[in-house]
């Protein structure tokens, strides 16, 4: 039976890094002042997140969503030894799309070189959980037969939409830049074990307006209310979050997820070589673990080096690490996210 394989992994961050020791120092436009503009801390943002780095594009490099989809996707086809004309769909997951409308993916279909081959071009927007549903839906189309080769991005540029003074700082410290990516083929195979071995995508819509970016509000006339000068009242220009009840959420979501996925597939942590969760909240991480009773050898982390990148931190988190000589070829996965909507799901799949 047709099974789906990874063919090929990629993952780009820009090269600006911006350590913990910096950030409080940045005004809106990323340039370091010479007094705080937020009031946070190096050792505060560690103990609550284990953050202490993130990347961000460079300031007026002009880049978007789809250049950073794009570099990873480079890499994501050199790995697999394929050319962007090999592609048949693309399906991008990103909260911070290049523009409302269109969606993001069509850009990157321009930016690699293959519009005119009119490929099929999905975007998803399940925020941090968008590459495990974008990779429930290329599994399900490479196993009906629908696509052959699927370019599955996640990428996102937070460091434009971020309030950078005390008022936003909770959120503000918590996410960078950067973008990975898979390409995913058909493969023969008997064995229920092999490539892609289950996905799992679920959603509570009771919790949306605990995790969000308004930016306008198309109920109204006009549909964006705010001079976004005033700092008084442009907060719908940024993300609102309510910190605790998404960490409960999280830790709720990403263990239940963990745990269905290992006793729907009869396997146990014998059996998986890495557990490599959403890049949120290093606590979080802690907590899943602690409470699914995961071998803590096991867990792949990479939030200290890039905050979280929502929709990337999977392949992101993977390639980093199999970048470090840990992760390799034919090692098992298991994945588990959780993000805004609410959303969340879990993934295992052999690399
Ligand atoms: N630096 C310093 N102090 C900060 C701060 C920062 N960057 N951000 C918030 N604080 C302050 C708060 O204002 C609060 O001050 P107060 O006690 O005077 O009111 C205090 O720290 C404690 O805030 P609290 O929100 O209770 O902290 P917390 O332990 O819940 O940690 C988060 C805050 C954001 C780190 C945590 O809630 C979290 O990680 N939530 C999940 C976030 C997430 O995963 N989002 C993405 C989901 S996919």
């Amino acid at each position: 039976m047709i099974r789906t394989k990874i063919l090929g992994l990629g993952s780009y961050v820009p090269d600006r890094v911006v350590k913990n020791e910096e950030i409080a120092f940045l005004n809106d436009q990323h340039v370091r002042q010479e007094t705080q503009q937020s009031e946070t801390t190096d050792e505060w943002i560690q103990r609550r997140t284990g953050i202490t780095e993130r990347r961000y594009v460079p300031n007026e490099s002009g880049l978007a969503t789809s250049d950073l989809a794009l570099q990873a996707s480079k890499r994501a086809l050199l790995d697999a030894n394929l050319e962007p004309q090999d592609i048949d769909c693309i399906i991008l997951g990103t909260l911070s799309p290049d523009l409302h409308f269109p969606g993001t993916a069509v850009f990157l279909q321009d930016k690699l070189g293959i519009a005119s081959r009119g490929c099929a071009c999905f975007d998803i927007r399940q925020q941090c959980s968008g590459f495990v549903y974008g990779l429930q839906m290329a599994d399900a189309f490479i196993r009906t037969g629908m696509y052959k080769r699927i370019l599955l991005v996640g990428a996102e540029l937070h460091s434009h939409s971020l309030d950078f003074t005390t008022r936003g700082r909770d959120v503000m410290i918590l996410f960078g830049d950067g973008a990975g990516a898979m390409v995913l083929g058909p493969m023969e195979s008997d064995d229920p074990k092999s490539g892609v071995m289950y996905t799992s995508a679920h959603a509570d819509g009771s919790g949306a307006m605990s995790l969000y970016l308004k930016i306008f509000d198309i109920a109204k006339l006009p549909y964006l209310q705010y001079d976004p000068r005033n700092r008084e009242e442009n907060q719908p220009m940024y993300p609102y979050m309510d910190g605790k009840r998404v960490f409960l959420n999280a830790v709720r979501g990403m263990v239940m997820s963990t745990n269905t996925a290992l006793e729907k597939t009869g396997l146990t942590w014998d059996d998986i070589n890495w557990f490599v969760p959403h890049q949120a909240n290093l606590r979080i991480n802690e907590k899943v673990a602690e409470v699914a009773k995961i071998p803590p050898e096991k867990i792949l982390n990479s939030i200290q080096f890039y905050g979280n990148t929502t929709a990337a931190t999977v392949p992101l988190t993977i390639d980093h690490w199999r970048q470090q000589g840990k992760v390799k070829r034919g090692d098992r996965i298991l994945s588990s996210v959780f993000g805004s909507g609410f959303t969340w799901g879990a993934t295992i799949f052999t690399l």
